[in-house]
């Protein structure tokens, strides 16, 4: 039998949402969410309109690196927004906003502030078909570029266009190739280089799978697009300032053409961003190529980077935050096997990936599909009954508020939804 997580505060919610918004959700991807409403968050925890409490792996769906209402983001940000929010024209903190940035990026020279990671993407794609003079580019099958028409494919079927309305004609702009296969992407630049602008991937496939790639596979990459003259663009909108400061960039060594930002970038405020060579991202300055937003660069957005990059650099959490993960995979995959469940636990700490299925490697998306994704997603909502707040699709956050009291808590909780898994 189906569990009633809901409430009763978020059971009335819900009633008078769903006659004003439609499925109650002002966002698709929180339509299989469970059907509750949150009134309070904190640090690593959210409380529901309830009551309840959760610890919180799914941070927003990311964004909450540092945990919620941080207090020292949300003083900078009211602090700024006190002297107005939106010119219409260029303010201070842009140009801070976008030197700490660079600065925590090392290798790009030139960054843009936008809205959401899938507008940048496709500031990004622009960019590329511009300096080239080509059309198509070169995607992954499992990874996650935003909702618009180029770029939205189901995650059922490869190549299938995954919205009623969407112009599926689109999708013939993009190649979609199996990820972490390089000889895959040089037989296809061989038939395919002079009509192709640029590459684009997820370059740790966080959004399937949590899957890194294989060692060597980034570079191969870069020669490749250096051979062929095509833009890599790597979409950092998950993996930046969450893997390390400097993203995957930093933790691979392999440095792109344009990248894009979003979720941890501003400590939960809604900012995104697109980053990379003086050279091409000039071409956004000179007017030839048109990126543009009302609402981009705003003091809101713009504050929250500049005091997120400052705490980020005054304080790093990136350890503290592997140590977290580290312990938080080992004991999950510890927990299930006390309860004879079979837990694969992957992928890196801050951003892993937990399905059930033998504990083995995976390199790939044939082998992620060999573990039972169904049976996981079926549990989830007796973690949420427990108060873990995660996600179906197997993915778990980990944020700078997590600390020991949270790991105890989450173990408990856990094993508690197992036990009553197997009973
Ligand atoms: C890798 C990646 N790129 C782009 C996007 C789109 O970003 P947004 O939801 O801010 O438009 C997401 C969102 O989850 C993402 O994970």
């Amino acid at each position: 039998m189906a569990l009633d997580l809901a409430g009763a505060e978020s059971k009335r919610l819900r009633e008078r949402a769903l006659s004003v918004i439609p499925g109650a959700v002002n966002s698709n991807i929180r339509l299989s969410a469970p059907p509750v409403f949150f009134g309070r968050a904190s640090g690593a925890t959210l409380w529901d309109v309830d009551g309840r409490d959760y610890i919180d792996y799914v941070l927003g769906q990311g964004p909450h690196f540092l945990g919620h209402a941080c207090e020292r983001v949300n003083a900078a940000v009211a602090e700024a927004c006190a002297q107005g929010m939106l010119f219409g024209a260029s303010q201070a903190l842009e140009v801070e906003a976008a030197e700490l940035v660079l600065q925590a990026l090392g290798w790009a020279e030139r960054l843009r502030l936008g809205l959401t990671g899938t507008e940048c993407v496709q500031a990004a794609l622009r960019l590329s078909r511009a300096v080239t003079g080509r059309r198509k580019f070169v995607r992954f099958d499992g990874h996650y570029h935003g909702w618009l028409d180029n770029v939205l494919i189901s995650p059922d079927e490869r190549a299938r266009q995954a919205s009623d309305g969407q112009v599926g004609e689109y999708l013939n702009d993009s190649f979609i190739l199996d990820w972490n296969d390089a000889d895959a992407l040089a037989e296809l630049l061989r038939e395919h280089g002079d009509s192709i602008c640029a590459v684009i991937m997820e370059p740790v496939m966080v959004n399937t799978g949590g899957i890194e790639p294989r060692p060597g596979y980034l570079r191969r990459v870069r020669e490749l697009c250096d051979q062929y003259g095509v833009v890599l663009i790597f979409d950092e909108v998950i993996t930046g300032f969450r893997v390390a400061r400097g993203g995957a960039v930093e933790r691979y060594g392999v440095v792109p053409d344009l990248a894009i930002y979003g979720k941890a970038i501003g400590g939960g405020w809604p900012v995104a961003a697109v980053a990379g060579r003086a050279d091409l991202m000039d071409e956004f300055g000179s007017g030839r190529v048109n990126h543009s937003g009302t609402f981009n660069g705003s003091v809101m957005a713009a504050a929250a980077v500049v005091a997120t990059q400052r705490l980020l650099a005054e304080n790093s959490p990136y350890d503290r935050v592997a140590d977290y993960g580290n312990a938080l995979m080992k004991g999950l995959a510890a927990v299930a096997a006390d309860h004879g469940v079979a837990l694969n636990v992957h992928g890196l700490p801050a951003a892993f990936h937990v399905s059930l299925g033998p504990q083995m490697p995976v390199p790939d998306l044939r082998t992620l599909n060999e573990l039972d994704l169904a049976g996981y997603a079926a549990l989830t909502d007796r973690f949420v009954a427990q108060g873990l707040w995660v996600m179906r699709r197997g993915i778990w956050f980990v944020s700078a508020a997590h600390g020991d009291a949270e790991l105890d808590r989450t173990l408990d909780r856990f094993g508690a939804a197992l036990g009553g898994a197997s009973s």
